[in-house]
């Protein structure tokens, strides 16, 4: 993902979220700032973006507030999954698992132990077809967390190992 890409990115964003959880345009450029290397787009075959994956190096068990900055962790062990979509007009075409698969071998090679995420809008099927198993997030104060997340929110983890 480029710095450019940040308008195609909000506009499938814009397109696969309902409007409480859109998060505004300055997080998401600061995300990519803050996490170029795992930040990446699915393209068309003219080069327009389609898709996107944000995701940081993070800690076992702990869940980024929705509209919240990452903040990569120095020890990490975990390669936290944030934000995965594609625009319905790329749905089903395996952009999605490409996308993940993408990062989990670069997680992988980088030798972190887990990989996880929160499922939102009826993906946990989805994520269980990657190995992913609903798991307890860590502890955190009331409407942090997993509370910022509509109540369907669902923590997830897998090895990478
Ligand atoms: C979830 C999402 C990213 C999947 O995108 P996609 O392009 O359809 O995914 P893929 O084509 O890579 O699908 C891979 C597999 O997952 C399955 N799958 C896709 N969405 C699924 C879902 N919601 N539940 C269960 N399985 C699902 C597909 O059927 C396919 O399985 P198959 O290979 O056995 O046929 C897409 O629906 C989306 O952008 N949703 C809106 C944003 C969102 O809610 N993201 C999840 C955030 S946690």
């Amino acid at each position: 993902m480029r710095e450019a890409d940040l308008s195609a990115v909000l506009g499938v964003q814009a397109a696969c979220y309902p409007e409480a959880m859109q998060e505004p345009g300055a997080v998401v450029l600061a995300r990519l700032r803050a996490a170029p290397a795992t930040c990446v787009v699915a393209c068309e075959a003219g080069g327009a973006v389609c898709g996107y994956l944000f995701a940081y190096p993070s800690v076992l068990g702990a869940v980024t507030d929705l509209g919240a900055a990452f903040a990569p962790a120095a020890r990490a062990d975990t390669l936290y999954l944030h934000d995965l979509a594609v625009a319905p007009r790329a749905l089903g075409r395996g952009l999605a698992r490409a996308l993940a698969g993408h990062l989990l071998a670069l997680g992988q090679a980088q030798g972190l132990a887990w990989s996880a995420l929160v499922s939102v809008q009826d993906s946990a099927g989805f994520w269980e077809g990657l190995g992913y198993r609903a798991a307890p997030a860590a502890d955190c104060a009331p409407g942090r967390g997993l509370a910022s997340y509509p109540a369907d929110a669902l923590y997830m983890l897998r090895a990478l190992a």
